[in-house]
């Protein structure tokens, strides 16, 4: 394809095949589950650490990406905290949200809704103002270079006291940082949405929007915490609600957001494979689901990814497809307006995804 990027006429008879098909459209989605922290990608780590001077313990990309093997969320979090040392300036926050928007630019995001884990960097010494004014700065001007409305979720550690958490939401506070909502994250079983209950009081007091990873490895039981303790808006996972068909059936009727990660829960054991994931069951038991990569540097692929590799497994219909990008959308803690715009460009073209 190079010669036609070059505008060179190429003889009809030198075409290949492949290079003919058109590609399928990209649907503007809205990505909702995203830990910014989980867009590191390898090259970018060992970038980083020579930067900084920072001694990694693998040899080379190859070594660190053997790691990359799961049994668990506790086996994934040990690296993705690890890897973390490598962030060290605001620059390094910087770099790494700005890689993560070019690459979500090409998925189809077109609104992201960015968690980041500030207790997983002042653990490490890095005040909150690095890490938060370094992924703020690009989040800034993203609508204008990436075409990508965001918004930032301040994620809690939920293996953390609710002391420590309540402590960091009053520096964000205090600081007046930039965060539209809160999210809970991290090792979740044995470390239930009610352990957190007054930290939810408090953000909703401050006027933030409500969200908490629920159901992923835990039971369905922590999804109807989330719900009736924290009051939560949306539920990040959730894919363990088909545990519990009651509680399916309030989720539908309240058209409860469901962030679903189909790549991480196949990466992290929660499903076995992807054909056994339960997405096709949720969307056709009317739940609101969209679909989302979660660490899409750790998982094997970005919101479009997932998409393909459904696709494949699935052969998901386009109205499912555009039914999926639709709820994204909707389910976003985006203005009204801009809802509108985005609902506005998914009607508008065909209803295809690669
Ligand atoms: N689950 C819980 N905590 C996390 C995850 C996840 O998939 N990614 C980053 N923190
Ligand atoms: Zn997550």
């Amino acid at each position: 394809m190079d010669n036609f990027a070059a505008g060179t006429a190429v003889p009809e008879t030198e075409l290949d095949a492949a290079e003919l098909e058109v590609p399928a459209r990209i649907l503007p989605v809205a990505e909702l589950h995203l830990h910014i922290e989980g867009t590191l990608q390898p090259e970018l780590i060992f970038a980083l650490a020579e930067r900084n001077g920072i001694a990694l313990p693998y040899a080379g990309l190859d070594e660190l990406r053997e790691r990359y093997e799961f049994t668990d969320l506790q086996s994934f979090l040990d690296l993705y905290y690890a890897n973390m040392a490598v962030l060290q300036t605001e620059q390094d926050f910087a770099d790494m949200t700005r890689a993560y928007l070019e690459r979500a630019a090409a998925a189809g995001v077109r609104h992201a809704e960015i968690m980041m884990d500030p207790q997983a960097h002042l653990s490490r010494g890095i005040p909150l103002e690095t890490c938060v004014n370094g992924v703020a700065s690009v989040l800034a001007t993203s609508q204008e270079e990436f075409g990508i409305s965001t918004l930032l979720i301040a994620a809690f550690l939920r293996d953390l006291s609710e002391e420590s958490a309540l402590e960091v939401l009053d520096g964000l506070l205090a600081m007046n940082a930039p965060i539209a909502a809160i999210g809970l994250d991290s090792a979740e079983v044995g470390n239930p949405p009610s352990k957190f209950e007054r930290l939810y009081a408090k953000a909703r007091e401050a006027g933030l929007r409500l969200t908490a990873h629920a159901g992923e490895e835990g039971p369905a039981s922590y999804i109807i915490e989330a719900l009736d303790i924290l009051g939560v808006e949306r539920i990040d996972h959730g894919i363990r609600c088909m545990d519990d068909p009651d509680l399916v059936e309030r989720l539908v009727d309240a058209r409860t957001p469901l962030t679903v990660c189909p790549l991480s829960n196949v990466r992290l054991r929660a499903v076995d494979t992807l054909a056994d994931h339960p997405l096709p069951a949720m969307l056709a038991a009317g739940l609101n689901v969209s679909v989302n990569s979660d660490d899409p540097a750790y998982f094997g692929g970005y919101v479009d990814d997932n998409f393909a590799q459904l696709d494949a497994v699935f052969e998901l219909s386009d109205f499912d497809k555009a039914r999926l990008a639709a709820n994204s959308i909707h389910s976003s803690f985006a203005s009204e307006e801009r809802k509108a715009e985005l609902l506005d460009e998914l009607n508008g073209g065909e209803v295809a995804h690669p």
